[in-house]
């Protein structure tokens, strides 16, 4: 049998990972609102020892690192070394951080940790039940589990309007199977909460959370990266999109997102499901 996550594994340390470091910055600006909801969520407090899952270049992790203070220690888990270069580079003055690179479904994490947080990266696995009873045998007895994750597509112009004109231009995609690896595999509040508890969690409690993303620039800014990373960025890339059809797709995107434009910035309304349990 092959490896578990393979096809995650390769994508998040190739072409997938490459344009999240790209885009790290922009990324880190556009979800600010989605890691003050976990990290309100999760409540850390200082001493406590924090296994991040899934924690890309890294800025969950140094968020809590400065919550738990020097005494305590943050690991960062992820699956692509891509981004763990990215995480550990930023993360190079939090010397109470440090970085894994392995699969969270599989790997036997020491059973010291106080609480597990994710900012969207634990919706990848191949067997979401098994990971999560994976990791929770890292969290000591009662330890919290807290992540963000999309409430769903439809809730989501971020990825809704991309996805959407896309398949205007050039042709609707194959729809995912219901609750494939991917963004929006959590989006059934129903269906986490039951693999939660199947993994032998306590105490799960999911609560859709309405944010406003905060991406940097104009409609014009998010268009462009609309158009290199996301639903929009796949498509042009299946159908191998020409110049021409990839900047009326752009064209598109900035119309639509000129709704968001406020005199404070763009505010693009986002619904997120806050997912918390306990270990037994
Ligand atoms: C959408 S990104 C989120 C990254 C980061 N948490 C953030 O908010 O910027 C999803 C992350 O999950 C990681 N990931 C996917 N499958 C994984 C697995 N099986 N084990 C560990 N990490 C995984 C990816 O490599 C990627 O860094």
């Amino acid at each position: 049998m092959s490896d578990p996550n393979q096809a995650q594994a390769e994508f998040w340390s190739t072409e997938g990972g490459r344009k999240w470091v790209q885009f790290q910055g922009v990324m880190d600006t556009t979800l600010a609102p989605a890691l003050d909801l976990l990290m309100a969520g999760a409540a850390l407090r200082p001493g406590q020892s924090v296994l991040d899952i899934g924690c890309g270049a890294g800025a969950s992790s140094r968020a809590a690192a400065a919550i738990v203070g020097p005494g305590a220690r943050v690991t960062g888990a992820d699956i692509s070394a891509t981004l763990l270069e990215e995480a550990e580079r930023h993360a190079a003055d939090q010397p109470n951080t440090g970085f894994i690179c392995v699969d969270a479904q599989t790997h036997v994490f020491a059973p010291e940790y106080d609480a597990l947080i994710s900012r969207f990266g634990v919706m990848f696995f191949d067997d979401p039940v098994a990971a999560f009873a994976n990791m929770a045998r890292a969290l000591r007895p009662g330890g919290q589990v807290t992540f963000v994750c999309w409430a769903g597509v439809d809730l989501n112009p971020w990825f809704r309007l991309p996805a959407q004109i896309a398949a205007r231009h050039l042709g609707p995609s194959e729809p995912p199977a219901p609750h494939a690896p991917g963004p929006m595999a959590f989006a059934d509040e129903v269906y986490t909460k039951g693999l939660l508890q199947d993994a032998g969690l306590s105490d799960v409690c999911i609560t859709p959370s309405a944010v406003m993303l905060t991406p940097p620039g104009d409609a014009e800014q998010v268009a462009s990266m609309a158009t290199r990373i996301g639903p929009a960025a796949s498509r042009i890339a299946a159908v191998e999109a020409g110049k021409l059809e990839i900047a009326e797709v752009g064209a598109d995107i900035a119309e639509a997102f000129a709704l968001f434009e406020t005199s404070q910035g763009m505010r693009i309304p986002a619904v997120l499901h806050l997912c918390q349990a306990r270990a037994a």
